[in-house]
């Protein structure tokens, strides 16, 4: 059943997009980004690209045995990460290389490439990337947080290391959502910040938190229950099984109130709480990272979380 995380992934993205789209209609005014500044620019960059699309978790070497898998530092970004058929997949996959070594690296894309690679899935020299590669939401994303986020992929450290080819047991035109996607992007809006609800959906998408906390059936994700859990991870050393984070009060987290989410993410903001190997007890959700996400942001998307349809589906996140 594991082999339909492809179909699986797409499916998530499709509907977080039909969701989501309501919002390329607002009528509110864009956010500003603060274009005058580079700074700001590269901030907003480094935020989104660490702690909330968390393009890192992916694009750089992880720690699995340590608690949520940390980031080895020093390899941000350099690729490494492998993802097989023990994580659900239809083949070997590779977070490729985005740092800016020339050769290995993303150092002669341009902007435009860089673009169409990250909100459309084709690569610099053609090729279709895997929906692992969370374009299908990030093709929701305002221009100017991904232009940032480019900003910013450009100020890594350029590391030397070639990442090997993907293998496939099945064809990429099987995998490509290309219908889903909008061929531009230029219309995106970022909801304003004071709209929790719409602000929170807009970082729940980036965040591709319906992809690892829905549900899976023979045909793929089970799209009548997003967030109900029930997902099963296999990371080697500890299985876990995603939690129920619907509004449900008997088994998702009706009954949370907005300390107790912000409580799920904020100690990990300090090191301490996730550098050690818990063995069994580990997670696959990458809190480390996560866990960078400004409070405010935190109670945007505890607010998106309570509009969501809750669905009754008991997990037993380590079952026996
Ligand atoms: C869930 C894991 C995951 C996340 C999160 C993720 N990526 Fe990827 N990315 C991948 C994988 C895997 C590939 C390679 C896909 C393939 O080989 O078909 C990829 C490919 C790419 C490529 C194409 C590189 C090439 O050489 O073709 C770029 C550019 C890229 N990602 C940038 C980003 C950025 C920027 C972010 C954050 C906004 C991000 N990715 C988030 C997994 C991820
Ligand atoms: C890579 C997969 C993955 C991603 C991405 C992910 N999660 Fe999780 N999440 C899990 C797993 C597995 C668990 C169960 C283990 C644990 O408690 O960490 C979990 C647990 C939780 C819990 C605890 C629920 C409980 O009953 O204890 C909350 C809340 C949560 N996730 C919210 C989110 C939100 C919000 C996002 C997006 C910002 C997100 N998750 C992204 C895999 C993921």
């Amino acid at each position: 059943m594991k082999k339909f995380i492809a179909l699986a992934v797409i499916c998530s993205a499709i509907i977080i997009a039909a969701n989501f789209s309501a919002c390329n209609n607002s009528s509110e005014p864009k956010a500003a980004v603060g274009k005058d500044s580079l700074k700001t620019v590269l901030e907003r960059g480094e935020y989104l690209a660490n702690n909330v699309a968390a393009c890192m978790d992916c694009h750089s070497k992880r720690d699995l045995e340590k608690y949520s898998g940390p980031v080895i530092p020093g390899t941000e970004g350099g690729g490494g990460m492998v993802f097989d058929q023990k994580f659900g997949l239809p083949g070997v996959l590779h977070g490729k290389n985005i740092t800016p070594d020339n050769e290995t690296g993303i150092g002669t894309w341009t902007d435009d490439e860089l673009l169409r690679a990250i909100t459309q899935g084709i690569s610099k020299n053609g090729d279709t990337l895997f929906p692992l590669m969370p374009y299908p939401n990030f093709n929701r994303m305002a221009k100017e947080d991904l232009l940032s986020i480019i900003a910013y992929i450009r100020t890594l450290k350029p590391i030397r290391n070639k990442v090997p080819p993907r293998q496939l047991m099945m064809p990429i035109a099987a995998a490509y959502p290309g219908p889903a996607l909008q061929p531009s992007i230029d219309g995106n809006v970022r909801p304003p910040e004071s709209d929790k609800v719409k602000y929170g959906e807009y970082l729940v998408t980036m965040a591709d938190c319906g992809t690892c906390h829905t549900p899976y059936t023979e045909q793929g994700m089970d799209m009548t229950r997003m967030f109900a859990g029930g997902y099963p991870f296999d990371a080697g050393t500890y299985k876990v099984i995603s939690s129920n984070i619907t509004p449900d009060t008997a088994t998702g987290i009706g009954r949370w109130d907005e300390a107790q989410f912000l409580n799920k993410f904020i100690p990990f903001r300090e090191e301490k709480n996730y550098n050690f190997k818990p063995g069994k007890d580990n997670t696959i959700m990458p809190l480390s990272l996560l866990a960078g996400m400004k409070d405010d942001d935190l109670k945007a998307i505890y607010a998106y979380m309570r509009t969501v349809k809750p669905i009754s589906n008991k997990v037993e996140k380590y079952p026996k």
